[in-house]
């Protein structure tokens, strides 16, 4: 029996349901949200969406979010009027099919405040901002997808903080456990996440609520805690990056066409898909050390540079150092 309360939030949960899906889920080119069978077909990149294909799920990819890269980023200015107009279009041409009554349904908007296998691309924010706005209008659910961003990975403890934009849903992950654990958490506002709708018993599987691995992120949770400093302590290291990598880029100007840093992220934009060859570089060129850093099929012109965030000033100088041999090479 439902009292008033519930029956309310039944129908709101219920008018959402009618509203919104299942249907099309809208992302940014660039996108990656993991390698599950509907996950997958998010990806931009045609070999995850082979792996498991959920054939019939409909996606509509907006433009790239990446204003470095781009062709049609104005220099130096961020995406262009166009182009945030673009990601505001979307909707009119699915509700049209067959008619008003006969359209797809949006169910979701999803991205990453930085993407991380599309090439560490910060949407710009206006744009992201226009798209979220018209996700809500087209009745979307706005889901921030935190599993990499999560936990102060590129600044404040939610990338989508950084924007400003505020999320229906958010997926987090591997900061909570700092891969100790395997472990995932959804958060939703209510009434998304309600018992109604999540009835006690819908998110069971075997691996759900393993002891150890909540264990694992208690004591990982409790030092995020205890430290106080961390906004402060990640901007610098933001700072200390973007100061050591536009200092050695200079060096060449033809190999580096920029360098960016967000939070305890950076990277490192070539002039050309020579990001794998560098890679190799960075862990060969220093015989009994090296760097790991990461490149992606979806940029072969970027390196992707994820370092702890409690990297010291020594390790960063070393790390510039690598950086410039690499480069070397590569001349
Ligand atoms: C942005 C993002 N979303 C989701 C995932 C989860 O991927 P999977 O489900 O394959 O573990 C990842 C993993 O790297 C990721 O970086």
């Amino acid at each position: 029996m439902h009292t008033d309360a519930e029956a309310t939030v039944q129908g709101v949960v219920d008018d959402e349901l009618a509203t919104n899906g299942p249907g099309t889920i809208v992302v940014f080119e660039g996108a990656f949200h993991g390698r599950s069978g509907v996950t997958s077909m998010l990806s931009s990149s045609p070999r995850y969406r082979e792996l498991l294909a959920t054939w019939g799920l409909e996606v509509v990819r907006l433009p790239s979010p990446d204003s470095q890269r781009c062709p049609h980023a104005v220099a130096g200015a961020g995406c262009g009027p166009g182009c945030r107009e673009a990601v505001t279009r979307w909707g009119s041409e699915l509700r049209g099919i067959g008619g008003r009554d006969f359209g797809r349904k949006v169910s979701a908007f999803v991205f990453e405040s930085v993407q991380n296998v599309g090439g560490m691309v910060e949407p710009d924010h206006e744009l992201l901002r226009a798209a979220v706005r018209h996700a809500r209008e087209q009745g979307a659910v706005v889901i921030a997808d935190e599993i990499f961003t999560g936990m102060h990975r590129v600044g404040p403890r939610w990338g989508f903080q950084r924007s400003g934009v505020t999320p229906d849903i958010v997926v987090t992950s591997k900061g909570l456990a700092n891969g100790g654990a395997a472990l995932s958490m959804v958060w939703s506002r209510e009434p998304l996440g309600s018992p109604e709708r999540y009835r006690p018993g819908s998110h069971s599987s075997t691996y759900v609520g393993i002891p150890s691995a909540l264990a694992v992120v208690d004591t990982v949770l409790d030092r995020w805690e205890r430290w106080t400093t961390v906004d402060k302590d990640v901007l610098r290291l933001e700072e200390a990056m973007r100061s050591r990598l536009t200092e050695v880029a200079a060096l060449h100007p033809d190999l580096v066409r920029g360098v960016d840093a967000m939070g305890g992220t950076a990277r490192i934009v070539l002039t050309g898909p020579y990001a794998g060859r560098m890679r190799h570089l960075f862990r060969s060129g220093h015989p009994d050390t090296g760097v790991l850093v990461a490149t992606t099929g979806m940029a072969p012109d970027v390196i992707n540079v994820h370092p702890p965030l409690v990297i010291g000033e020594r390790e960063l100088d070393f790390f510039a150092q690598v950086f410039e041999t690499a480069l070397n090479g590569i001349a």
